[in-house]
């Protein structure tokens, strides 16, 4: 078994903490992503697991092993960085063998293990081809590639597809995904981008300034969040937020021309609130004159309009095909009740 286990994990920077006390626990063979704001510890978390930062505080496991003050190399880890960081001067099958011929391994051995590696990147008819001569993508198969060959328990990626353009990154997410079908190794995966993180992962971590707010399964956290910060961080674009006051068992939501009713805990009377709810469940409402239009996008399959409410709040509203709505039109808007989050004004909670 090599799931890897984080406990009570705290990293600082001479004064300065990163990381604040982070508990983890990622199965065997599971896909794990870490996503999150710039700065938040994505990276330092992932090298700390890696054995490329130290540990100031708290323990890491590997399968049944303490790994915590292990060299990089006893950990029986592989990284993937933006980076390829390839050499120039070497062959694809060098450049992915390099690291079995430093440890001294048979060329028998080598060879079969890129063979194998290659196989499953579809780099064979590059293997004899220095990196100049390569794409993006292909660049990037061989860094994974020679991650592969090692034969890591652990697979660690920091943003392997970030250098990639658009249609190289749909391309490259679907090989991994499948990379993790066909190895089903245990993966640990950052990125910054919603749609690699919700179609790979068996799990997803939100990190926030060096803390775990929620983790879970992608489309759990995308319906469930437990607050503001995972409610509006996962989904894109990004789930609208508008203040509101809960009174007397409802929610008044200046502009919005019905209170809502909602079954949940409210707080006490004149409570702060804020009410959540995503660009594709807002309706337009052309009889209605509370939102001015201010901005519209059609991409095609959705479109999108930026309302302003009276309130000045801004909301993005998500229609199918392309859209209905002019620019410099008003228009009411209403949410249907049971697609509606409502977040306590000051803690920003959940209010279930
Ligand atoms: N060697 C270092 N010395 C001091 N501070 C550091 C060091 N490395 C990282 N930090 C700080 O630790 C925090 C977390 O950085 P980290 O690189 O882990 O963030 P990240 O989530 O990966 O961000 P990004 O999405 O921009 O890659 C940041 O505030 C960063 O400035
Ligand atoms: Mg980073």
């Amino acid at each position: 078994m090599t799931g890897v286990v984080l406990n009570n994990v705290v990293k600082r920077f001479g004064d300065v903490q990163v990381i604040h006390g982070v508990d983890l626990e990622i199965e065997d063979g599971e896909f794990c992503v870490f996503v999150g704001p710039s700065g938040c510890g994505k990276s330092t978390l992932l090298r700390m697991v890696a054995g490329l930062e130290e540990t100031t505080e708290g323990k890491i496991h590997i399968g049944d092993r303490d790994v915590t003050d292990m060299d990089p190399s006893e950990r029986g880890v592989a990284m993937v960085f933006q980076t390829y960081a390839l050499y120039p001067h070497m062959t694809v099958a060098q450049n992915m063998g390099f690291g079995l011929k430093m440890t001294g391994h048979p060329k028998e051995v080598i060879d079969s293990k890129v063979g194998e590696a290659s196989r499953i990147l579809k780099l064979d008819p590059y293997l004899d081809r220095r990196p100049k001569a390569l794409s993006g993508g292909q660049r990037q198969r061989v860094a994974i590639g020679r991650a592969i060959v090692r034969g890591p328990d652990v697979f660690l990626f920091d943003e392997p597809l970030s250098n990639l353009d658009a249609e190289l990154r749909v391309e490259m997410r679907v090989e991994i995904a499948r990379l993790h079908e066909e190895i089903g190794a245990t993966m640990i995966y950052v990125t910054h981008d919603q749609t690699e993180a919700m179609t790979l992962a068996d799990k997803i971590v939100v990190l926030r300034d060096g803390r775990i707010e929620q983790v879970g399964k992608p489309m759990d956290l995308y319906r469930d969040p437990d607050n503001k910060f995972v409610a509006g961080f996962i989904g894109s674009p990004s789930m609208n937020f508008v203040k509101g006051e809960a009174t007397g068992g409802k929610v008044t939501v200046p502009g919005l021309a019905a209170e809502l009713d909602l079954s949940v805990n409210l707080p006490q009377d004149g409570r702060k609130v804020e009410v959540g709810v995503r660009p594709e469940h807002i309706e337009l409402d052309a009889a209605g004159d509370t939102h001015v239009v201010e901005l519209t996008e059609a991409l095609g399959g959705v479109s999108y309009a930026y309302l302003v409410a009276p309130t000045g709040e801004r909301l993005i509203v998500e229609e199918r095909g392309d859209y209905r709505t002019e620019k410099g039109a008003k228009v009411g808007v209403s949410y249907p009740i049971d697609k509606v989050y409502l977040f306590d004004g000051e803690t920003e909670m959940r209010l279930r």
